[in-house]
């Protein structure tokens, strides 16, 4: 069975409707054919300041509700990536072989340093993608399912392991980025020409996942629509209309052929009360799982410390490899 890993930052109070269609959800398939490791990375989570309790809290909410929306613990290896200091080990090696030049390149670490400017901007927020890097090649992972926006990242993950096999030795699989192009773009409510995203401007837009389901309706029922009438997709001239029937498309597993069939001659306010209904039913028993397994914290971290372990027996065999192959001189046992 190949392997994947992939992460995502505990960076939210709930992940939104996006975070599921453009990622966790593919993750859940791979879990049935692929030895597949996910982590929540509360460490690249640092490079946001943000108050001890409330990473603490995203952190376990935001392994709950992967475990609410499909990652079994039985067959996949979940974990928080602070469990395994090995990443931290890796990173500082990968850190020791990358170019000041090439780290400098990485599109998002110029976007979000320009924004904040440079004496706000953290260190970690420059090795960021080193550090994913490591996360990535201490599993000797094949694929990695990402965004689009992940893909100069990986990139880098493949450069620095093929630098290290041909100056150290063969150590590392060259991962590869596995972005799927069929998973549903989601927009946002209020802008459909923009990715669902949390650093939206304004929250109205976005479907978070744990909300009541009374909030989730509201907003749907104010996404912005088009002018026209027809429930027809057209992303050009209908980005409202278009957003709205691949929501009910991606939660329904309905077409779009045949929601455009199903809504002919009805109008706006019928077919947002449809979304809006798909939406809420879809994600009323996510909501009830993942405050369950909040309600009781232990059983929840011990779940977790299965994964850290699994996942620590191929992080160490790897991080051992590497330091071997490097020359670091292993202490006497
Ligand atoms: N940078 C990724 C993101 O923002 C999160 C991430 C961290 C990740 N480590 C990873 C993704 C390793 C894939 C593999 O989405």
């Amino acid at each position: 069975m190949k392997r994947v890993l992939s992460g995502i930052q505990p960076t939210a109070e709930s992940f939104h409707l996006g975070n599921y269609l453009g990622a966790v959800r593919q993750w859940v398939e791979l879990q049935k054919t692929h030895d597949a490791f996910y982590c929540v990375v509360d460490l690249h989570a640092l490079t946001v300041e943000t108050e001890p309790a409330v990473l603490r809290r995203r952190t376990l909410v935001a392994a709950a509700q992967l475990i609410a929306l499909g990652l079994d613990p039985d067959k996949c290896t979940l974990f928080i990536q602070s469990h395994v200091p090995e990443h931290n080990q890796l990173g500082w090696v990968l850190e020791c072989l990358a170019g000041f030049g090439e780290a400098s390149r990485m599109t998002q670490f110029k976007d979000k340093s320009q924004k904040s400017g440079a004496d706000r901007t953290v260190v970690g927020l420059f090795t960021y993608p080193i550090l994913q890097a490591a996360d990535i090649m201490l599993y000797q992972a094949n694929l990695v399912p990402v965004g689009e926006d992940q893909r100069q990242h990986i990139e880098l993950t493949r450069d620095l392991g093929q630098r290290f096999n041909s100056r150290y030795g063969q150590t590392f699989v060259i991962p590869e980025a596995y972005i799927l192009k069929s998973a549903a773009k989601i927009n946002d409510l209020q802008d459909p020409t923009a990715k669902m995203s949390k650093s939206a401007a304004s929250n109205a837009g976005v479907i978070d996942i744990l909300d009541a389901a009374d909030i989730n309706v509201k907003k749907i029922k104010s996404a912005v629509t088009d002018t026209g009438k027809e429930i027809v997709f057209d992303e050009k001239n209908k980005p409202g209309i278009s957003n709205l029937l691949s929501i009910h498309s991606a939660l329904s597993g309905n077409s779009i052929k045949d929601l455009e069939n199903q809504f002919a001659g009805k109008g706006y306010g019928d077919f947002k009360s449809a979304v809006a209904e798909v939406v809420t039913d879809f994600f009323a028993p996510v909501r009830q799982k993942t405050q369950e397994l909040l309600a009781d914290e232990a059983a929840l971290l011990q779940l977790l410390a299965v994964g850290s372990q699994k996942a620590r027996d191929v992080a160490a065999k790897t991080l051992a490899q590497t330091y071997s192959a490097l020359g670091l001189v292993p202490p006497k046992l």
